[in-house]
């Protein structure tokens, strides 16, 4: 079945179809014409042959029959029955007795009078004529003609008429061939190199000889695919300096990343130094201060309390501001113990939303710029989660299973309309987006209204140190 339908897409089967149905159709009308031309020739000729001829009789036998010379007019009469096509003559009296018979085929009774050589079923045209003299009817000549040499004659014609059909036929199907494959070969070769081109390869040309139409769509193609091979060219530099701009943007990226992160801890540390230092400092002096005092002098003594209290309060903020800028249990004790830490301090702070976690696999040796990329992805889904969500529960799963890690974290909250343009477009988004892009991984997420909002991440293990 498909290959019927293949052969009836074919342009060349076509082609040939229609000419060679189109043909056939045209010539036999053209042989069914002509033979009934010809048919009908043949039977005027002899409906008019037997006609003069039997008026010719039947002036002719009027004088024998008044002298009653029945053997001169059979004389007459035996000269005439020897033309081919006459089957028989017979004369008979008023009284309709047969006087004279003449022919080989005469018929045993009296035959029926065909009006015309057309309409004769038993291949005998009868016909009859009376002999009239001087007004007196003498008697009447009955003449039958045979069909068959024009019958003979009619399916000549129809044969000759027939093969020169044939023969032309065959000449017509041969050249619609010819010109079909030359046609179709030529087409061929047209789509060939168009399937070429849309597979990339743009040094194909076609023959554009002759320069007939199907030369000049071959000439069209020719320059169509020099101009997709330069444009294409064209795209392919600006994409690559467009990727090569993408990949340095995401170094600078990463580079500002890296310099924030050691800005960041430098700050912690200074801060844990100097300040740490000298708060403690101040609070050892403050209680010199009571100690010292006089007679413990109220007024000092309280002084110096308010100094201790103060001093206290700035370390509690210094404090929380060294774990902001740089978690310390992360460098003691590892990624997990420092998400630990973060989303116990978070749930804390967030009474109507519990926070649960989930690790898997080891997380310990993931190395500084994973474990800080992760860290600080999972403060800004709080962060967000905070501030968008409305959430009740919210769940956070690290998973390494020795080729990636994967990070997602879901919460069941308002969630978000990404239908709204421009709403999802926040800088902590892009934010993470970049951060894992840098390290060759893959960031998404899924939200709906009221279907709460879920991150997922993958990052590779194998990834080669990032150049910075
Ligand atoms: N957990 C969440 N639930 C519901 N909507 C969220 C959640 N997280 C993010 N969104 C939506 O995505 C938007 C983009 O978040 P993103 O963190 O990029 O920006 P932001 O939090 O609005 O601002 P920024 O982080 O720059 O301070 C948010 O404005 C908020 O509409
Ligand atoms: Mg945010």
């Amino acid at each position: 079945m498909d290959k019927i339908l293949k052969l009836f897409h074919s342009l060349r089967f076509r082609l040939i179809a229609s000419v060679v149905t189109i043909e056939v159709v045209m010539l036999s009308l053209l042989v069914w014409n002509n033979i009934a031309i010809i048919h009908s020739t043949h039977t005027d000729r002899l409906r008019d042959t037997a006609t003069s001829m039997i008026q010719q009789i039947a002036n002719t036998a009027g004088n024998y029959m008044v002298a009653v010379d029945y053997a001169t007019l059979e004389d007459y009469l035996s000269n005439i029955i020897n033309y081919k096509e006459l089957a028989y003559i017979i004369i008979t009296d008023r009284d309709d007795k047969t006087v004279i018979a003449l022919g080989t085929d005469r018929p045993q009774a009296r035959p029926a009078i065909d009006a015309h050589p057309a309409q004769v079923d038993d291949g005998i045209f009868d016909i009859s004529q009376d002999i009239n003299l001087a007004g007196q009817k003498m008697g009447r000549v009955l003449m039958g003609f045979s069909l068959s040499l024009m019958d003979d004659a009619i399916h000549k014609s129809r044969n000759r008429g027939i093969t020169i059909a044939l023969i032309e036929i065959i000449l017509t199907i041969i050249v619609t061939i010819f010109i079909g494959l030359s046609l179709t070969r030529r087409l061929a070769i047209l789509s060939k190199a168009a399937a070429e081109v849309e597979a990339g390869n743009y040094t194909v040309s076609v023959p554009t000889e002759p320069k007939d139409e199907v030369g000049k769509t071959a000439a069209a193609f020719n320059n169509m695919v020099t101009e997709v091979s330069r444009r294409t060219q064209q795209l392919l530099q600006e994409e690559e300096k467009t990727q090569q701009l993408l990949n340095e943007n995401r170094q600078l990226i990463q580079k500002s990343l890296e310099v924030q992160e050691e800005e960041r801890k430098h700050l912690a540390r200074e801060l844990h130094d100097e300040l740490g230092q000298c708060i403690t400092a101040i609070q050892a002096d403050a209680t010199s201060i009571t100690d010292l005092s006089p007679q413990c002098d109220k007024r000092v003594v309280a002084s110096a309390q308010a100094i201790l209290s103060v001093s206290s309060h700035i370390y509690d903020v210094v404090h929380s501001m060294m774990h902001l800028l740089r978690p310390s249990v992360m460098d003691n004790l590892g990624l997990v113990e420092a998400l630990k830490d973060e989303i116990k301090a978070w749930n804390k702070r967030h009474p109507k939303t519990v926070c649960v976690h989930y690790f898997e696999g080891e997380l310990s040796e993931l190395g500084e710029r994973i474990n800080i990329t992760i860290y600080r992805i999972v403060q800004e889904c709080l962060t967000n989660i905070a501030k968008h969500a409305n959430a009740e529960h919210v769940k956070i799963k690290v998973i390494n299973d020795n080729k990636k890690i994967h990070l997602s974290i879901s919460d069941d909250g308002d969630g978000m309309d990404t239908g709204v343009t421009g709403k999802h477009l926040g800088l902590g988004l892009i934010g993470i987006r970049e951060r894992i892009q840098a390290l060759h991984g893959v960031f998404y997420y899924e939200t709906a209204v009221n279907d709460g909002f879920r991150i997922s991440i993958h990052i590779p293990l194998d990834i080669p140190e990032i150049d910075t």
